[in-house]
């Protein structure tokens, strides 16, 4: 396993559209693993291909307290939605910014999981907020982009800062 280097907002790739996986192989599993590792030891509770500069439609996701519920979501499509909920997000792209956003309370998602196997979720509260916030990273969309262009700006000036005193 490996960990990979996660994309920085507003970096332009975070905008490119992820493609379907054609075929659940020894690669995919590959990247599912080094995807999980990146998101436990960032620490997140989500990571979607797209912020390793993968473009292919992958997600995984624990919102477990001990982090031993590992679930990943190859070709991921929110078949449902129900209901309506806010809740104050962040994303290992957008480090140190947390903004409430409006999401749907209760979403039902069908993937393949990374034995190749379709699965059909229901899923509710933080993991639905969860999956939006991954399948939006695969349509190319950071969650900052559900807020207003004013915040938008003042988040962008705020990273650029970051980055000029890290660099
Ligand atoms: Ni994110």
């Amino acid at each position: 396993m490996a960990l990979l280097p996660i994309l920085r907002y507003p970096d332009p790739r975070l905008h490119k559209k992820a493609t379907e996986v054609d075929a659940v192989d020894d690669g995919i599993r590959k990247l599912v693993a080094d995807m999980a590792e990146t998101m436990y030891e960032a620490p997140g509770i989500g990571l979607a291909a797209t912020q390793v500069d993968v473009h292919k439609r992958v997600i995984v996701i624990d919102v477990s307290e001990d982090k031993s519920k590992l679930l990943a979501l190859i070709n991921p499509e929110i078949l449902e939605r129900d209901g309506e909920q806010v809740c104050e997000e962040g994303c290992l792209s957008v480090p140190g910014v947390y903004e409430k956003v409006v999401r749907s309370e209760r979403v039902t998602v069908r993937a393949f999981d990374p034995q190749g196997a379709p699965f059909t979720l229901e899923a509710d509260g933080l993991l639905a907020v969860c999956i939006q916030h991954e399948v939006d990273h695969l349509d190319g969309k950071v969650f900052v982009e559900h807020l207003s262009r004013l915040k938008q700006s003042r988040i962008k000036a705020r990273l650029a800062k970051q980055a000029r005193i890290t660099a």
